[in-house]
């Protein structure tokens, strides 16, 4: 039996693979690869000494997923398969609702078609919408998203929350990441994003190799203690060993359930750079630019339903997320391209 990675070739879905492989699971990746390079599968491979099956398929071709599913014996689903960059998503409406949605309609078809009733969806704390105090709680209300890439996944909770409903031996648990840094301690896989990186830490590893010459700082006139954002970074090995968690969850416990994939913990943009310049004995140097439309002030998890149904919680500290992400950039100036 396997676990079937849909969109696994990128960041989080290729340390999520080798958590699964070194928890004793085989693994197959079905990716198109529009976001991530068949590199990334090959280091999963190194770094686990296992092998995976890998098709390069597109997740929405219920004809691909239904021959993957007929060559292999799949237990359950973990469900990356989503473009998933905030600003693209504004100007591209149609191909991310498209895609985005029509990767979890295609999973879902073929699964029950093959009487797979297991799913673990990467949600986004980004569903809470703008409304929310912090620390935000499974149980606080949706929000109303800013930009498309956001109410896919809101639309994609809700797919899976009626697919639940109408089927009672389906399982679904939606877990919403805060955000995801740093990278395997090894070094030979990472966070390789096409371009200029819109999230901070892809963009402070950078500016550390030297590859942009500084940061720019969105806000420091927040209400916040030092006046920059806040948000809980979460190593993203512990990310992924909260997938492998889910999966025995979801296998026993029919329904949807959303859990907190977080921290906990918030922090502001200084201390991150603060911390990263520390652990690594580099200089990011900075300037302080304008707020980026629709960020919040703020944004941390409760993390304690992910305690107390997957036994899961983070390990990891920023250090380690600051020292691993450097070590994967210095090693990878360039990404899998360098
Ligand atoms: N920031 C900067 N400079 C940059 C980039 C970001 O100062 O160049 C600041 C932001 O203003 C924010 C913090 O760094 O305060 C984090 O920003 P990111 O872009 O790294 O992350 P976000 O919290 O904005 O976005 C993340 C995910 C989204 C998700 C969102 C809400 O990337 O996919 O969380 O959950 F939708």
């Amino acid at each position: 039996m396997a676990v079937l990675l849909a969109g696994g070739a990128g960041f989080i879905g290729t340390h999520t693979a080798v958590e699964f492989l070194n928890a004793g699971y085989d693994v197959v990746i079905a990716d198109n690869l529009y976001n991530s390079k068949s590199a990334a599968v090959r280091r999963v491979e190194e770094i686990t000494g296992r092998s995976v099956a890998f098709y390069e398929i597109d997740v929405c071709d219920k004809d691909a997923l239904r021959k993957l599913f007929s060559e292999q014996s799949i237990e359950a689903v973990v469900h990356f398969a989503g473009m998933k960059a905030v600003g693209e998503s504004v100007a591209k409406p149609l191909q991310y609702y498209s895609n985005n949605l029509g990767t979890t309609i295609a999973l879902l078809t073929v699964m029950k078609e093959f009487g797979c009733r297991c799913i673990v969806f990467s949600s986004s704390a980004t569903v809470y919408g703008k409304s929310n105090p912090v620390p935000l709680f499974e149980t606080m209300p949706r929000g109303e998203c800013t930009n498309p890439y956001g109410w896919t996944k809101w639309m994609n909770e809700q797919i899976i929350m009626d697919a639940c409903t109408a089927d009672p031996e389906l399982s679904g648990v939606l877990l919403r990441y805060f955000n995801p840094i740093g990278a395997h301690e090894s070094g030979r896989i990472g966070e390789d994003p096409q371009g200029i990186p819109n999230n901070i830490f892809p963009f402070i590893t950078q500016v550390a190799v030297g590859r942009r010459p500084q940061l720019t700082i969105f806000g420091d006139d927040y209400d916040t203690p030092d006046g920059t954002g806040i948000r809980d970074y979460i190593h993203v090995v512990d990310l992924a060993k909260g997938h492998v968690a889910a999966v025995p969850y979801a296998k026993k416990h029919p329904g949807a359930k959303v859990i907190n994939i977080g921290t906990g913990k918030g922090t502001s943009v200084f201390e991150m750079v603060n911390t990263f310049e520390r652990v690594n004995g580099v200089k990011i140097p900075y300037v302080i630019g304008e707020r980026r439309p629709g960020d919040l002030p703020e944004s941390y998890a409760n993390a304690d339903e992910a305690e107390k149904l997957l036994g899961w919680h983070a390990e990891k500290t920023l250090e380690d997320m600051c020292r691993d992400g450097y070590r994967w950039q210095t090693l990878n100036p360039m990404g899998y391209g360098g």
